[in-house]
């Protein structure tokens, strides 16, 4: 299945692949970089206050000459300079050059001030401005969205967190909550056991998944993050390495594979013994069953 565009609880329909522009800085690199995302084929660009650059962003998609509606903006509400959400969306407008954007997030749950009830409802209210097209959060955890979703008028599109193998077994309680809720993951980080945790237990069957497939280890993560529902925020500078990351989309993982990736993950990215192997992957089994119980017996159908 290719990344097909994703359609969140409000009707908005969204490319389930998103180039980003954290660490990649400012000036002519970052606009390239951009452009070249672009013509390679992602429709949607996921930027922030925090990261610095949505001007660059903002001039790449003016060169791409691509119509407004053939391109998907995320940005987000960091907080910069202590500034309130109003004020925010219209300098991230004027950095980006673009009369509104398709998705604004809140970046982090400790930036919701004063509490999150307050500024979900200036996320709302320029939503009904026609700032942006559609609103949701960021590293949101459970008690966190609960909070959200018990003022909530305008319930959020999606939760953007940290989601790959070593972390898994502890998103499994928010990956089913949003499930629950019809709020959609974005997958950020995903490749972390490639570029910061080389030599961990992932590596074993990420390597053997992909020698099996013809793939890179990379398009292997992207596919294990697809398969757990999840819409994938990565970046690269390179080009080949993008139309890689496109590519992944077409890579069908069986269940074992995901599940031979999940167990790995539990192991973790470090030398352990075997009574703490045997320990991590029966937690996983634990929070899954734990999961799984709870929203049977409330009635939610995760399946
Ligand atoms: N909401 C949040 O709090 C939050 C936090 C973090 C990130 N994000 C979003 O997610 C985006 C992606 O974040 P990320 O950079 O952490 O994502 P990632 O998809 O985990 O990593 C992308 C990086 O992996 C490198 N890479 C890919 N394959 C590799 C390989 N085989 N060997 C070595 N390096 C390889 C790429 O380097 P090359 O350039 O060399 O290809 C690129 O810099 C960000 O730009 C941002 O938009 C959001």
């Amino acid at each position: 299945m290719p990344w097909d565009a994703v359609s969140l609880n409000d009707g908005t329909v969204m490319p389930s692949i998103a180039f980003g522009t954290w660490k990649i800085g400012n000036g002519q690199g970052p606009i390239d970089q951009v452009e070249q995302a672009l013509s390679v084929g992602f429709e949607h660009v996921d930027t922030a206050q925090a990261y610095g650059n949505e001007a660059e962003a903002g001039q790449a998609l003016k060169e791409s000459g691509l119509a407004r509606d053939e391109i998907f903006v995320t940005t987000k509400y960091s907080g910069r300079d202590g500034l309130d959400i109003e004020t925010s969306i219209h300098n991230s407008l004027k950095n980006l050059g673009l009369k509104y954007v398709d998705l604004y997030l809140i970046h982090h749950p400790r930036l919701a001030v004063p509490d999150i009830p307050t500024a979900w409802a200036q996320m709302e209210k320029i939503k009904a401005d026609g700032l942006v097209k559609t609103i949701g959060v960021s590293n949101f955890e459970v008690k966190d969205l609960a909070i959200l979703l018990a003022h909530a008028k305008v319930k959020p599109v999606v939760n953007q967190i940290l989601l790959h193998p070593y972390v898994y077994a502890r998103q499994i309680p928010i990956l089913e909550y949003c499930k629950a809720n019809d709020i959609v993951v974005e997958a950020y980080s995903s490749l972390i056991p490639i570029t910061q945790l080389p030599g961990g237990a992932v590596d074993k069957p990420v390597n053997q998944i992909a020698a099996r497939l013809g793939a890179k280890p990379e398009q292997i993560l992207m596919a294990w993050a697809k398969a757990k529902g999840a819409v994938v925020v990565t970046t690269s500078s390179k080009k080949e390495r993008l139309q890689g990351y496109i590519a992944a989309g077409d890579l069908q993982l069986t269940p074992k594979d995901i599940l031979d990736i999940d167990v790995a993950g539990a192991v973790g990215a470090h030398r352990l013994t075997a009574k703490t192997v045997l320990r991590r992957v029966a937690g996983l089994a634990l929070i899954t069953a734990g999961v799984l119980a709870l929203c049977s017996y409330s009635g939610v159908d995760v399946i």
